[in-house]
């Protein structure tokens, strides 16, 4: 982990504000997915759920679930947006144990912020252990070919909203890195505006070495382009597997 989690208060909000429309997208095909689990009265772990975008999905759908994250600034917001879980908790993967679950579930890539592959390797270990026999798995991560795609050139981008706005600077240093540099100003009661600055790094992997080691965990796993019929940006890889033993 970096020396401060990444989404401080003011970025979490942005992200809440601002950045919803993956969720979205994602959840109709989480939830097929899930349904076999939803019906057993399983319990479904997300790792990574940020402010609880398709937490509030998964409970409406009548989910039993546990949400958790990274950021305590994101734990915190969704609780807000999305009540009625099992739990949350502040869980930072690899090394925060996961709870025994019948389904996992994280969108929105959570496992590339991962420092290295080592610690993606060991988070997906500890996924798979994490699963109980007949369990779901189901989440996104970026490939190579995600920082292929923004070498073509993507230029600096800016948000701006009613009380925040949002300056985000990209680049690939190498092939297994995809930086964005983000300048964030947020409107204070009196009007005016204070400023933060976030560093995220993503570990970008091959993701077809993930199937082999999930299947050391006892988890049957495919490589897909879609939790369900969505468009997912080029290099953003699904992985859906099932424990089986
Ligand atoms: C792009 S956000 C996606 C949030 C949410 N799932 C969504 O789709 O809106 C990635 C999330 O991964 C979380 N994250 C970063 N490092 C993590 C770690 N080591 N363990 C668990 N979550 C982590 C971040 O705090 C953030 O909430």
């Amino acid at each position: 982990m970096p020396a401060q989690p990444y989404y401080r208060a003011d970025l979490a909000r942005v992200h809440h504000d601002g950045f919803s429309f993956h969720a979205a997208k994602v959840a109709p095909g989480v939830l097929a997915l899930l349904e076999p689990v939803r019906v057993a009265g399983g319990i479904v772990v997300e790792f990574g759920c940020g402010s609880g975008l398709l937490t509030r999905e998964l409970i409406a759908a009548g989910h039993r679930v546990v949400a958790s994250d990274a950021s305590p600034a994101m734990v915190e917001l969704a609780r807000r947006v999305a009540p009625g879980a099992e739990g949350y908790e502040v869980l930072a993967l690899p090394d925060d144990p996961l709870p025994a679950a019948d389904a996992i579930v994280g969108v929105g890539h959570p496992i590339s912020y991962l420092p290295s592959v080592e610690a993606i390797r060991a988070a997906l270990a500890a996924i798979g252990d994490a699963l109980r026999p007949g369990g779901v798995v189901a989440f996104d991560v970026c490939d190579h070919a995600y920082g292929e795609r923004s070498l073509d050139g993507l230029a600096t981008r800016g948000w701006v909203a009613d009380d925040w706005a949002l300056i985000t600077e990209f680049s690939v240093p190498s092939r297994d890195r995809f930086v964005r540099d983000m300048t964030i100003f947020s409107r204070n009661d009196d009007g005016s505006y204070r400023r933060d600055f976030e560093h995220h790094e993503n570990v970008l992997v091959d993701v077809t070495m993930i199937p082999p080691l999930l299947r050391e965990h006892g988890v049957d796993a495919e490589v897909r382009d879609a939790f369900g019929i969505e468009r997912l940006p080029p290099g953003l890889r699904v992985i859906v597997g099932r424990k089986v033993a």
